[in-house]
């Protein structure tokens, strides 16, 4: 018998969202391992695990420690995982020659990777930051950071990391031409198969901060990044950056930041349908993890929350330091 308070709805949306089967039933979109990439920091020595403090949970592995944790990563479902030097302040320089060292830690890093977990992608980031004496992602002459010079060390810096067998670059410096010129040394090469992730739309974030600390690059940077990074009032650049990276030869594109971020996400996916991914970066991470650590959020909840809005928003992937806890649970 209805009570008083019933009324006749012939719409009542809450019934399919009444059980776990039937939301899994009509969920739009799915979050599996295979859309995570993980990014790691690397740096020398051996057996070291060393905590990064502005990201709770993240560690710098000397390259005998990564090896193992990509097998895991691997064995979780993560199809790929992305590089990033932690290098000694005495090999940074002017020119960041150490860029394009055959045996500096990302290669060393990207062939011992190769040698032991050969099924997994081996992600770069190719920008001169970690190298340089000033921070900069490029060159610096005058106190200005130079287009042209930095994107023929950029070319030299992907063509060693494409010798030592990475399978994604991702230049992440925001130069003018570089997609261009790195795929154009790639194919003289022979290195035809090596694909291009453009960090194409990157802003002038300040969520990258605990990131910078990271790979040592806090102290070092003069300034800002905005002369190379875009704007983050801007939209229709985003989509322009996007359209010449492709047509530069770029086969993966990517938006970051992430969250505050997402309505670029969607625009790039609607309007070229090119694999598209987000990073969900260092100062996204540490935000979770602060407010979950008083105790204010529900950092497993938010974690997952966050990474699905990436696929809602039209993302095939997302770089994230969640990867592996993210793919533990979605296997659990
Ligand atoms: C280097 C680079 C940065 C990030 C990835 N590659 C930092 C920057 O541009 O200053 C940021 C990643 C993160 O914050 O997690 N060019």
């Amino acid at each position: 018998m209805p009570s008083d308070h019933s009324l006749n709805f012939r719409t009542r949306p809450r019934r399919l969202r009444r059980t776990p089967a039937l939301r899994d039933l009509v969920r739009e979109t799915q979050l599996s391992a295979h859309d995570l990439i993980w990014p790691v920091f690397l740096c020398d020595g051996e057996a070291v695990e060393e905590p990064v403090p502005s990201m709770p949970g993240v560690v710098r592995r000397s390259v005998d420690r990564l090896v193992p944790a990509a097998q895991e990563a691997a064995d979780l479902g993560i199809p790929a995982i992305c590089l990033f030097p932690y290098t000694d302040p005495a090999l940074k320089t002017e020119l960041c020659e150490e860029a394009w060292n055959p045996e500096n830690l990302t290669n060393r890093g990207i062939r011992a990777l190769k040698a032991a977990v050969p099924g997994l992608a081996v992600m770069t980031d190719i920008a001169l930051d970690p190298y340089n004496a000033n921070g900069h992602d490029g060159i610096v002459r005058d106190g200005h950071v130079v287009n042209d010079e930095t994107v023929a060390a950029l070319v030299r810096m992907a063509m060693a990391q494409a010798e030592a067998g990475a399978d994604i670059l991702g230049p992440s410096d925001m130069m003018d031409g570089r997609i261009g010129a790195i795929r154009d040394a790639l194919e003289d090469a022979d290195h035809c198969d090596v694909t291009i992730m453009s960090y194409s739309a990157k802003y002038a974030s300040g969520f990258y901060g605990p990131f910078r600390d990271a790979v040592g690059a806090s102290g070092a940077l003069k300034g800002d990044k905005k002369t190379y990074q875009m704007d983050p009032a801007n939209r229709a650049e985003a989509l322009r950056m996007i359209s010449r990276d492709l047509d530069e030869g770029a086969d993966m594109v990517m938006v970051k930041p992430g969250l505050a971020y997402l309505d670029i996400c969607r625009e790039v996916k609607d309007t070229f349908g090119a694999p598209t991914y987000a990073y969900q970066v260092s100062g996204e991470y540490a935000m979770i993890e602060a407010a979950a650590a008083q105790g204010w959020i529900d950092g497993e909840a938010v974690m997952m929350e966050t990474l699905r809005a990436f696929k809602r928003a039209g993302c095939d992937g997302v770089l994230s330091y969640y990867a592996p806890r993210a793919a533990r649970l979605l296997k659990a």
